[in-house]
């Protein structure tokens, strides 16, 4: 895809994984929008993006607060006459049992990564509806297709976000306008940095560079497939669960458990 002079907005954008896809869309001369709460980052990237000669937009924003969603939108629209690119990643994940975490922590992991999608949908996709064209991605994770212990809620909201990616891309056919959840395995971020992960091994020699990850959010903002895995052999490991889930679910959460149990000691 010709990515030049398209309006790219990418949420989650002043660092790991939006960052890195910020960068390789404005390599393409993409305008882009960076979205996320800590306005010194986000102002960070920006410079990092002025070699590219391409226009920038940083809006603090904090996408699980629905007002704030709506106002950021405007000035979006103030700046930019259209959005052909919204990439929803803003996320984040707290390590613990359910039993122990709070009904407010459960539900803070829902409001950024499920609501905050939605809540960007909702003001972005009417104009992309209008002019016919446009894609939506949606960065999910492996976590979207298998339930795993001491992230349970992270993955409740991952699975939240692909079924309803699903579901939108049924009812976005023939209307010009795409949507395609990018799911990759774990990457090398701050992501980890929540206290809560502490005691855990913070990334396994498989663990991705973000940059693999903002190439398939580049690839996935042109394609016509619901889910683009990363890396894609792990498509493997889903098409097992689904196909022999009795006998992939227990040995998966045997091990999850055990780990989480070594690290607790
Ligand atoms: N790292 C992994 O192993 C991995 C694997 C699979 C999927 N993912 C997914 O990839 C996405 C990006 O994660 P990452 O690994 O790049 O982590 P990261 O380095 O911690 O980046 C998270 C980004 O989201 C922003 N953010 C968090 N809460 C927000 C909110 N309420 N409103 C607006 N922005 C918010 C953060 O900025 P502020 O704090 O400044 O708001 C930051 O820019 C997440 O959705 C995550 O679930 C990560």
């Amino acid at each position: 895809m010709d990515f030049k002079n398209k309006t790219v907005l990418v949420t989650g954008a002043s660092s790991g994984i939006g960052r890195a896809a910020a960068i390789e869309f404005a390599k393409l001369g993409a305008n882009v929008i960076l979205v996320a709460r800590t306005k010194e980052k986000l102002e960070q990237v920006e410079n990092e993006l002025k070699k590219f000669n391409v226009a920038t937009l940083a809006c603090s924003c904090d996408v699980s607060n629905k007002e704030n969603v709506i106002k950021m939108s405007r000035m979006v629209f103030e700046r930019f006459s259209s959005l052909d690119i919204l990439v929803n990643n803003a996320g984040f994940a707290i390590y613990d049992s359910v039993t122990e975490l709070s009904v407010d922590d459960i539900e803070s992991q829902m409001k950024t990564n499920y609501l905050g999608m939605i809540y960007c949908v909702k003001a972005f996709l009417p104009s992309m509806l209008d002019k016919k064209s446009g894609h939506i991605v949606n960065v999910a994770s492996l976590a979207a297709s298998f339930g795993l212990p001491n992230i349970a809620p992270y993955c409740a909201s991952k699975f939240a976000m692909l079924g309803f990616s699903e579901g939108l891309k049924h009812e976005l056919r023939d209307t010009g306008v795409g949507i395609t959840v990018v799911s990759p395995i774990m990457v090398r971020t701050d992501f980890f940095d929540h206290p809560s992960f502490e005691k855990m091994p913070k990334y396994s020699s498989t663990s991705l560079d973000p940059k693999t990850v903002a190439k398939a959010i580049l690839r996935a903002s042109n394609s016509s497939r619901l889910e683009i895995t990363v890396p894609s052999v792990a498509r493997i490991a889903v098409w097992l669960k689904h196909t022999f889930p009795f006998f992939i679910n227990p040995i998966l959460g045997r091990s999850f458990k055990n780990q989480s149990d070594s690290s607790k000691k």
